[in-house]
């Protein structure tokens, strides 16, 4: 059909902001077509469910319009307490064969009954008695129906849907061949959640969400300055007035101690990885995310996280003709462009 090897709208609804990206390979290498994003309305979105869906399909339809994006089949993520995933171990099957195993599997690893769970697995190398190693993941239906209903509502067909760990692993691969030979953690510091993603040799081989983001950093000002939750973004955000009675190193004090104490529960996670995977410790960091636009947050969990910390670029290896975007645009949005991207290497021809 026409549309064949034709790259999906990649389409990342955060909590904060819904992000949209399109790509189109060009002799081996990709091109950026379009780029765009919407903030949307506090509690839309919480714990990767929909709270409000006319919202949510105003957002989409806003964005989809205001971008003049053309692309009617997309790809989407989903996140949050509705995806659970399990490390496994599952014999070697054919690949015809693969998802009965999983479906065995997920009774005795997955607390939902299996008819109201999609289920995935991904291979992640060898385990010692020739098995397969595994993340077996499931995500409620209920949920996924959700995100599909809106994005149908709005006018755009979703085809394919995962994690965000996949789209931000792919990604990465695509940014970083470089650092194939390498344990890597990619973070994904949001507004509500920090992705935690680990690549060992290219491959993905752990993931997990730990609840804390940006919106922490903005209750935190909020308590510790006694201003509303918008005022607190702004101050964040490095708007202070003329005349300001909140100094600006008052609001980077509370960036720096609300980072450092998310450094502690990443760090934790990495212990873990180590200890279960003892031949491959984190050797690097890179960390994406609305909140990392901070400086100071940046910083923060550079001199706390014993890894060297770069900031991911995800346009690293990828074309932006200065019609599409200036030099300037694609620094600004560098930072919250990951997950829509990865998510917009997946292709129409794909399963
Ligand atoms: N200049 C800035 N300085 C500090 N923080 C910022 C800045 N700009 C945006 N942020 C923060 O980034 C966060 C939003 O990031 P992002 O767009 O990655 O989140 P999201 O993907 O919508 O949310 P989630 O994935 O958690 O649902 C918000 O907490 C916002 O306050
Ligand atoms: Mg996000």
């Amino acid at each position: 059909m026409f549309f064949y090897n034709k790259q999906l709208l990649g389409l990342d609804m955060g909590s904060y902001l819904i992000k949209a990206a399109q790509l189109q390979k060009k002799r081996g290498k990709y091109q950026l077509k379009k780029f765009g994003s919407i903030p949307i309305p506090v509690n839309t979105i919480v714990d990767g469910s929909i709270m409000n869906t006319y919202e949510m399909n105003d957002a989409v339809k806003t964005l989809m319009a205001k971008e003049h994006f053309k692309d009617k089949y997309c790809s989407i993520c989903i996140s949050g307490h509705g995806i659970i995933n399990r490390v496994i171990s599952v014999p070697k099957v054919a690949d015809d064969e693969f998802y009965n195993v999983l479906k065995v599997e997920a009774e005795t690893h997955i607390p939902n009954d299996i008819k109201d769970i999609y289920l995935d697995g991904i291979k992640t190398g060898v385990v010692e008695d020739g098995r397969d190693r595994v993340i077996l993941i499931a995500a409620r239906k209920d949920l996924v129906g959700d995100f599909f209903q809106v994005v149908n509502d709005a006018g755009v067909r979703p085809m394919s849907v995962e994690i965000d760990a996949t789209a931000l692993a792919n990604i990465f691969n695509v940014n970083y061949p470089e650092e194939r030979d390498k344990t890597v953690a990619l973070l994904n510091v949001g507004a509500s959640k920090t992705n935690i993603v680990i690549l060992s040799n290219g491959d993905l081989r752990f993931f997990r969400e730990v609840m804390t983001g940006g919106n922490f950093i903005t209750e935190e000002i909020t308590r510790r300055l006694k201003v509303s939750f918008q005022q607190a973004e702004s101050l964040k955000s490095g708007s202070h007035a003329a005349g300001d009675s909140i100094l600006p190193n008052q609001v980077e004090e509370i960036v720096a101690d609300v980072a450092k104490g998310m450094v502690s529960d990443i760090a934790r996670v990495f212990d873990y990885y180590t200890n279960s995977n003892p031949e491959g410790a984190v050797s690097k960091v890179y960390v994406t995310g609305g909140a990392t636009r901070s400086f100071t947050f940046i910083e923060t969990i550079k001199s706390n996280l014993s890894i060297p910390v770069e900031k991911f670029n995800p346009f690293k290896e990828i074309t932006v003709p200065g019609q599409v975007m200036t030099r300037e645009e694609v620094e600004n949005c560098s930072h919250i462009a990951a997950i829509s991207l990865g998510l917009a290497l997946r292709r129409m021809d794909e399963e």
